[in-house]
């Protein structure tokens, strides 16, 4: 048996390298610049990379639209998510369809080619109710995607650099070397889990019983963008680090790095993580409560649900759908309603993420049966240097 096979079948490479990027460099330095913001950032790298096959760029109007109506590409491939390049009016009129752009940081390092096949306006109220289910700019989606430019540019782009001096170097993994690191290690199917928190003992439990399923488990927590009052993504490597020295196996476990920006999108957050992971390798992706969920604006279990909208052979990954996990007093385990024998709400440890900071922030260590203990100094500790 071969690892699956990657979204639309092959795993995309724009990535310059030796004389061509030399010359994509070479000819960068004579082009319009447009400066992309930090999500967009996240976007190239996934793009070149092949964590998005099958795109090869910033989306065009049709797969747009396709995307935002009917959660598929122009071509009928299952995609959740616009993946855009959105600009002022102002840069869009200065740019001429049909030519090419040198894509740069904010501070004017470079990092892509790309050719401008369209630009185009959106509705961006529309892509709210439809990708994020909600219009109110509460929503750290929402907000974000009311703040972008109102003129889209579409068309293919050539990866000239990563961005330098990114943290995490050991466990930046790309696809290909994903694929190459299971298949190394004998691994055919693959369990990924992703994550925008501290593994706590819910993670654990879900992780470990989805690794009996399967051959390897990747934790596989996102790095890009997350609203402010997620826990940063270096705080929460060192608490993925101790929790793979002391309680993974190494021999079924690897860590690595999601470079890809949080939209909080729920359901359709879900799907895209899906096809995302299914492009490293991943045969099976967790998927738990309110997964990329924020606030109370999706229901507990809608990420799963979405995935019945499709059929398995489109989707290729497979969802591991998991109830809402705690810990269980009267059997002194990590439980689920479907496995715990207890009646009472009494009976079960549930822990709110606002009231585990609250406690960190006062220096108090959360109960054993929610947080490693491990775990819980380091959060401490960066509570305590954050203050
Ligand atoms: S997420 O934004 O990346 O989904 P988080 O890191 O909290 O947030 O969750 C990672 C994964 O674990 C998601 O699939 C989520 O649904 C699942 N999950 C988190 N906590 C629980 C829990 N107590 N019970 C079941 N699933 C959970």
């Amino acid at each position: 048996m071969e690892l699956i096979a990657p979204h639309g079948g092959q795993l995309i490479n724009r990535v310059l390298q030796g004389e061509e990027r030399e010359a994509a460099l070479e000819k960068g330095g004579g082009l319009r610049r447009i400066r992309v913001n930090s999500t967009s950032v996240s976007d190239l790298e996934l793009i070149a990379t092949g964590a998005c096959s099958p795109l090869v760029g910033f989306m065009k109007k049709a797969d747009y639209e396709s995307v935002v109506e009917n959660i598929r590409l122009a071509n009928g491939f299952v995609w959740s998510v616009p993946i855009t390049l959105a600009v002022s009016k102002t840069i869009a009129d200065e740019i001429v369809e049909g030519t090419e752009v040198l894509l740069t940081t904010e501070t004017d390092f470079p990092l892509a080619l790309m050719r401008v096949e369209e630009k185009y306006t959106y509705d961006k109220t529309h892509e709210a109710e439809k990708v994020y289910g909600t219009t109110d700019d509460a929503h750290p989606g929402v907000a974000r995607l009311y703040k972008q430019g109102e003129v889209l540019l579409g068309g293919d782009i050539w990866l000239i650099n990563h961005l330098p001096d990114l943290p995490f170097q050991d466990f930046r993994h790309e696809p290909a070397v994903t694929r190459k690191s299971f298949q190394e290690r004998g691994w055919k199917t693959v369990v990924a889990f992703q994550t925008r928190n501290p593994i706590h003992r819910a993670h654990e439990y879900l992780t470990k019983v989805a690794l009996e399923g399967v051959d390897g488990l990747l934790i596989h927590p996102l790095v890009g963008e997350t609203k402010s009052d997620d826990i940063p993504s270096d705080v929460r490597m060192e608490c993925y680090k101790i929790m793979m020295e002391k309680y993974y196996n190494p021999k079924r476990v690897m860590l690595s790095v999601f470079p890809a920006a949080m939209r909080y999108a729920g359901p359709r957050e879900a799907i895209f993580h899906a096809m995302l992971r299914k492009n490293y390798g991943c045969s099976h992706i967790i998927i738990g409560r309110d997964h990329a969920g924020v606030g109370s604006y999706y229901g507990t279990y809608e990420a799963q649900e979405i995935f019945d909208q499709f059929t398995q052979e489109e989707l290729g990954i497979v969802p591991m759908k998991f109830e809402h996990a705690f810990y269980c007093k009267r059997s002194k385990q990590m439980a689920t309603d479907k496995t715990s024998p207890s009646l009472g709400a009494d009976d079960k440890v549930f822990l709110s993420g606002t009231k585990v900071r609250e406690m960190l922030s006062r220096g108090e260590l959360p109960p054993e049966e929610f947080t490693r203990p491990e775990v819980a100094n380091v959060l401490i500790e960066s509570y305590r240097k954050s203050l």
